[in-house]
């Protein structure tokens, strides 16, 4: 094993990584968070702070519990250089390969040489973005589902490359956090995404065939096949610009299978 995480980094506080940020200090885990822009950092903010009121709401956290937790992430940042100290950093940057290599390449000349690197990313190649830094070995894949706090999945890739000890680490950290890994190897859509959007894929096209409306296409899902959601509400819930990413990285790595239905709304 090698040492323990203590401090991590969180970069991107949208959908995934307000969520990712609000598990990790939920957990105890102190974690410095970075955003583009002020604007964007608040939203992260109160993006957790909603989701914690929610928690109390609903008696999985308790008031005291919450002030703790928010007491454990700091926003104050807009710059990477904060996240010298981490010993553990993961992005939730927007679904494009170059601003990851980007990300981390600079994170590379800013973290030790100790700090693992993981990425969010739900369908992009982990072993691509490894090699734009100097430690491909100690680079993974955690892949958390959407909404982070509550899901209990994650999927922790490994390359060819990744440190046993680095996977052990992730790993650990996954268990900590009350998460279910799963670890696998490196293809695009790891396991439930690649069984996920073709099926996600499908009732876009049954609805843009007009064969059915969108309510009764959720509706067959919900109450025909006893899914908690309908596709379509499940494509919203994910974000149209990120599932589109997603099946179009699938695609190209396959050249089987679904072909992206075009960025038009479902709803
Ligand atoms: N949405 C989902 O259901 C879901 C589920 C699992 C994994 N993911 C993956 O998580 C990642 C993020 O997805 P999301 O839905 O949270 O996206 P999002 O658009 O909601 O959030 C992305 C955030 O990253 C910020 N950002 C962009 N560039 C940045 C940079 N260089 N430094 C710091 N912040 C930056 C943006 O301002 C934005 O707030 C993607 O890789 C996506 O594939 C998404």
């Amino acid at each position: 094993m090698g040492r323990e995480i203590a401090t991590v980094g969180v970069v991107g506080l949208g959908t995934m990584g307000a969520g990712i940020a609000e598990v990790l200090a939920r957990n105890g885990l102190r974690v410095h968070a970075v955003e583009v822009d002020d604007a964007a950092l608040n939203r992260g903010r109160a993006h957790v702070a909603h989701s914690t009121r929610r928690a109390i709401a609903k008696g999985k956290l308790t008031a005291e519990d919450a002030a703790a937790l928010l007491d454990r992430i700091q926003y104050n940042t807009v710059d990477l250089a904060d996240l010298a100290a981490a010993d553990f950093v993961i992005e939730a940057i927007p679904e494009r390969l170059e601003l990851k290599r980007e990300l981390f390449k600079r994170l590379d000349g800013i973290c030790s040489d100790e700090t693992i690197f993981a990425t969010n990313t739900s369908s992009l190649s982990v072993t691509e973005i490894s090699v734009a830094t100097s430690r491909p070995s100690r680079v993974v894949g955690l892949h958390f589902f959407n909404p982070a706090p509550v899901m209990k999945l994650v999927e922790v890739v490994r390359t060819v490359v990744t440190d046993p000890g680095v996977l052990a680490d992730v790993e650990a950290l996954a268990e900590r956090l009350g998460k279910s890994p799963v670890t696998i190897g490196d293809k695009a859509g790891f396991i439930a995404n690649a069984l996920l959007f073709g099926y996600l894929n499908h009732a876009a096209s049954l609805y843009e065939a007009k064969y059915a409306t969108r309510e009764d296409i959720d509706a067959a899902m919900r109450l025909g096949c006893g899914l908690p959601m309908g596709p379509l509400a499940l494509i919203d819930l994910i974000g149209l610009d990120t599932a589109y990413e997603i099946l179009d990285t699938m695609y190209k790595q396959s050249r089987t299978g679904c072909t992206p239905r075009r960025r038009s709304s479902s709803r």
